[in-house]
């Protein structure tokens, strides 16, 4: 009675199996085969690090957003004498009126043997929405000139096009992935994390921030681009008595973390346009009742979808990839966090660390079952969609190996360089686009309708399995079924 139960369920579910998997199509690993060669740093002399001409001109410019909602700006810069202290003047592009909401300070740090100049950093505040503001650093012959376009007003329907960038570095291939971002519409980047490899060098040679923060200065001096902290920013170096963790970073990279009520600039929350975006820190305490644990849960509280419909979460180490590099090192915030994931209904998680491209379906693992002990990724509509774009392109090279066979939680992967391009449209629709560098051009290698989690009418299709697979399940006891690997996948799966 049982075995003929358990023969016609088998059935069923393996009709089942097919039919979803058909629905949501099966994995995909690129076939693309990049061309080998070194990953080499660009020589210390090389044209995109070339200091601005002028004795102290201001160097290595970038701008973050300064607040929660896009009415501020922090900017920041570099000068070898502290002359130019707190010179910066700004005003609107159109109407040169100004505004005298400004506070800058200056910072500077020794590591090893290194000795950082001045890094100034101002708060920019009471700027309009959707305006182009010229902004001037130092004084006299010294003096450089940039601009920048603050984000339109928060609302649930307002387009805005992120740039996805990760694991940059500052090879030659780095400069190509900078490049192609560069020539794209990107309106603001989400960096997710390991920024100059400077700690690659002996004593983490400091200079290799200095020239990290020329390379980009194209862009960052022009759009915004938010901080995620990645492993090489921890420097952490009790051999060269450097004990202090993120020193480097925290000295040159500000964040508005205050301004989400956050007590550390390592995890903070920004809201712009129509997104509402958290960065964590994967290399911070995160268990429960660590500073952060406590601050993630209330920030979750904050976040109003009717007016950013786009919840996003910025983490360095993945907490979905199969590539071997680095695998499962995201387990541990994993077990922390997903149930807040899926229950505030995240869109995406964005994250590096893994040097390659990998996007999932939307999977959780939140369910153990104790007759199967097993706890596997299950296809899960509330759960967000997990995308590394660990790619930016730096000297440790393109993580290459992949857990065979590609999971069923892995939708598409590829260890080629590259970046991603997140173009909101509207409160229900996300366009993501992978774009790899191909030793060169760039070209859209993966791209992905993101339907939002709170706004997209749910298909009655998509919510029928796990609850009726469930209840089938506990109504069996026959070690026909339990002993199926089709049936184990399904109870994980349930
Ligand atoms: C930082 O700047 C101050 C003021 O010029 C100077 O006295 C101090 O030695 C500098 N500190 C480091 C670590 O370079
Ligand atoms: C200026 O320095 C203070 C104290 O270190 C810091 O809290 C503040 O964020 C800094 N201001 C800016 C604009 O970075
Ligand atoms: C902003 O203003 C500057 C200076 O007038 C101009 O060069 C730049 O093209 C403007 N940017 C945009 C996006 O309009
Ligand atoms: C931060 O806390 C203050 C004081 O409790 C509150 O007024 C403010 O709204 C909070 N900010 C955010 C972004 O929640
Ligand atoms: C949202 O954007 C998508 C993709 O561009 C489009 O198909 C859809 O019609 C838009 N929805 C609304 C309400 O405009």
């Amino acid at each position: 009675m049982y075995r003929k139960l358990c023969r016609s369920l088998s059935a069923w579910i393996m009709f089942f199996l097919f039919w979803r998997e058909a629905l949501v199509h099966a994995g995909v690993t690129s076939s693309y085969v990049r061309k080998l060669s070194e990953s080499k740093d660009m020589p210390i002399d090389s044209l995109a690090f070339r200091p601005p001409s002028g004795f102290n001109a201001p160097q290595q410019v970038h701008i973050t957003q300064g607040d929660y909602d896009g009415h501020a700006v922090i900017i920041s810069w570099v000068s070898t004498s502290q002359s130019t202290l707190g010179v910066l003047t700004y005003s609107l592009a159109n109407d040169g009126s100004e505004s005298n909401d400004v506070h800058c300070n200056a910072t500077n740090y020794t590591f090893a043997s290194y000795k950082s100049g001045y890094i100034h950093h101002c708060l920019v505040g009471g700027l309009m929405h959707d305006s182009n503001y010229t902004y001037k650093l130092g004084k006299g012959a010294e003096a450089r000139q940039f601009w920048f376009c603050t984000p339109p007003k928060l609302g649930p329907d307002v387009a805005y096009t992120f740039g996805i960038i990760g694991d940059l570095g500052q090879t030659y291939d780095s400069l190509r992935t900078f490049e192609h971002y560069t020539a794209s519409n990107g309106q603001a980047v989400l960096y997710v994390g390991d920024l100059s490899y400077a700690d690659h060098y002996p004593q983490h040679n400091g200079e290799r921030w200095d020239t990290w923060g020329r390379f980009i200065e194209p862009s960052t001096a022009y759009q915004p681009w938010i901080w995620t902290a990645g492993n090489h920013e921890i420097e952490f170096s009790p051999e060269l008595d450097e004990i202090e963790p993120f020193k480097p970073f925290l000295h040159r990279y500000a964040t508005p973390y205050a301004a989400s009520n956050s007590t550390s600039p390592l995890w903070y929350a920004i809201r712009r346009a129509s997104a509402h975006i958290i960065v964590l820190s994967s290399y911070s305490a995160y268990g429960k009742y660590t500073p952060q644990w406590i601050w993630l849960h209330d920030e979750l509280k904050r976040v109003d979808r009717t007016i950013t419909p786009w919840l996003i979460i910025l983490v360095h180490t993945p907490l979905y990839d199969s590539n071997r590099a680095h695998y499962m090192e995201g387990e541990g915030m994993r077990a922390e966090f997903e149930t807040w994931f899926l229950k505030y209904k995240v869109d995406a998680v964005f994250s590096g660390h893994a040097h390659a491209y990998e996007r999932t379906h939307r999977v959780s693992n939140v369910v153990s079952y104790a007759v199967s002990g097993g706890c596997v990724p299950a296809h899960d509509r509330s759960a967000p969609v997990y995308v590394t774009v660990g790619d930016g392109g730096n000297i440790e090279g393109l993580a290459r190996t992949y857990i065979q066979p590609q999971p069923e939680y892995s939708a598409f992967r590829e260890a080629s360089y590259g970046h991603a391009i997140l173009d909101i449209k509207n409160r229900t629709h996300a366009h993501l686009m992978w774009h790899r560098n191909d030793d060169g051009e760039v070209s859209i290698a993966d791209e992905f309708w993101i339907q939002n989690q709170i706004w997209m009418p749910r298909k009655s299709s998509d919510v029928v399995p796990r609850r009726i697979l469930k209840k089938s399940f506990s109504k069996l006891k026959c070690s026909v079924c339990e002993q199926s690997p089709l049936l184990k996948r399904l109870l994980n799966a349930a």
